[in-house]
């Protein structure tokens, strides 16, 4: 169940706050003393009050029962306010001073037609907010979805006034594309067809066998990534067709565009064990040295693209499109589309990327991650002109999401702290502590560790709001 959590930092002391998401997954596993709604991983126990023969009719027409609305991956910004978010159509109002949440449930389907949409919006720098969703089906695809900035004082629905921009058709019916989130530049955004598909008919027959969303994921090597480029002011679709290699990602870390070229950075995996490495039972089984052999077996990079944005028709098939200095990337032509090869920033396990959000879109050098493919994780800076990466780390500590904070003033793109909320395990018992460090050196700075014996679980996505 999602659990909101808050480091209030306010002249020098910092406060703790915790609260449950009301999700009516929430209320509802509260009143009945059972998971009620199937999630990522875990199937709904039945409803013990129902006959045999009405549990056995549900499972035949599993798209009636309610979906999760159990927003635990990320909070989305709309204006001022901040939404709980999984991938699943629902989003729930949370209220960052006080972490109340419950009175206000969206539903993107009543306003676009997606039946779901990432938990990886995009903030623009005008206010407005775009996302992509899915719609499944005959005549399924992939949506770009514009929310426009909220008029002053208009807080009751972000979705209000939200349009579809932009739709990708699917490529098979029964097997739509699964991603986590997509890239946006000044000008463009960037849709990448991963061969990373969810099975529909198994999504329908889990609750059957028992098994969550996770039994329906099936990654196809044999077929090529495709990368879709979209015109941000007119939502047209380029015709260009860009390729690369079988890969799969999860975030998305920057992109720019530089000279005629987009840039676009991403932790790209080249098989899916990662899905299924962090399986409660794997945690609970392993040693640290067998979670380290099999999370260290997950094929890890940062992959930089560079996408050529004008194709000349009478370019030889062998030549390097790619004309921008200082990058190993290339792109030739092959058949009908642009061959992408991706410059390898880094091949050290790296995930849950940040960079300063001032540059979220333009030409940026350091991203901010967390190495959680080894024990324990590591907070990591890379360095994208020297490659150089530097690492913070303790004994027996689980590092989640660095959030960049900048400095007032700042003198250069990394002039600020770096935040993250660290789990120390070991003796049975965990605690939890916000930690703080210099974002150009990755030296401490301090930390701040909760004074009272607290569960606070694994972290991952956070966010930084000033002056609340
Ligand atoms: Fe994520």
């Amino acid at each position: 169940m999602a659990l909101i959590h808050k480091f209030h930092i306010q002249n020098g002391d910092v406060t703790y706050q915790s609260k449950f998401l009301r999700s009516d997954a929430y209320v509802q596993g509260l009143e009945q003393k059972r998971i009620v709604m199937s999630e990522f991983g875990t199937t709904a126990y039945p409803d013990p009050c129902k006959s045999i023969f009405s549990r056995l009719f549900s499972y035949f027409t599993p798209m009636s029962r309610p979906r999760t609305d159990n927003g635990n991956v990320h909070l989305m910004q709309v204006g001022e306010e901040y939404y709980a978010h999984t991938e699943l159509p629902y989003i729930r109002k949370v209220d960052p001073r006080t972490l109340d949440s419950g009175k206000l449930k969206v539903d993107y389907q009543k306003y676009v037609a997606v039946n779901g949409a990432t938990a990886h919006a995009q903030n623009d720098t005008d206010g407005t907010v775009y996302n992509m969703g899915t719609t499944y089906g005959k005549n399924g695809g992939y949506c770009l979805i514009k929310i426009p900035p909220p008029d002053k004082g208009e807080v009751e629905n972000p979705l209000q006034k939200a349009s579809i921009i932009a739709k990708i058709p699917q490529k098979y019916g029964a097997f739509p594309n699964y991603f986590h989130s997509f890239a946006m530049t000044e000008n463009y955004f960037v849709f990448v067809e991963q061969p990373f598909y969810l099975n529909v008919l198994k999504i329908m027959a889990g609750p059957i066998f028992g098994y969550g969303v996770d039994w329906a994921f099936q990654f196809h090597k044999e077929i090529p990534t495709q990368f879709h480029v979209i015109e941000k002011a007119t939502g047209k679709i380029r015709t260009t067709k860009y390729t690369a290699d079988a890969m799969m990602t999860f975030h998305h870390i920057n992109a720019y565009e530089d000279n005629g070229h987009l840039v676009m950075d991403l932790c790209a995996f080249a098989k899916m064990d990662a899905v299924f490495q962090f399986y409660l039972h794997n945690l609970h089984t392993w040693s640290k040295e067998e979670a380290n052999a099999k999370l260290g077996d997950t094929d890890n990079y940062i992959a930089r693209f560079v996408l050529p944005l004008n194709v000349p028709e009478d370019i030889p098939d062998d030549e390097n499109l790619v004309k921008l200095s200082g990058t190993l990337a290339s792109a030739i032509r092959k058949d009908d589309s642009i061959y992408c090869v991706p410059e390898i920033l880094t091949d050290a396990n790296f995930d849950l990327p940040r960079v300063n959000e001032r540059y979220n879109g333009r030409k940026y050098r350091y991203i901010y991650g967390t190495d959680v493919y080894v024990c324990p994780f590591r907070l990591v800076k890379v360095d994208t002109e020297t490659k150089e990466k530097i690492y913070w780390s303790e004994e027996n500590c689980y590092t989640a999401e660095p959030v960049f904070v900048e400095a007032p003033n700042p003198t250069s793109e990394d002039d600020g702290v770096v935040l993250s909320a660290v789990i120390r395990a070991g003796e049975g018992k965990s605690t939890c502590f916000l930690l703080v460090l210099d974002g150009k050196t990755f030296t401490e700075l301090g930390r701040a560790e909760l004074s009272q014996p607290n569960k606070v679980p694994m972290q991952t996505h956070g966010i930084y709001v000033a002056n609340m």
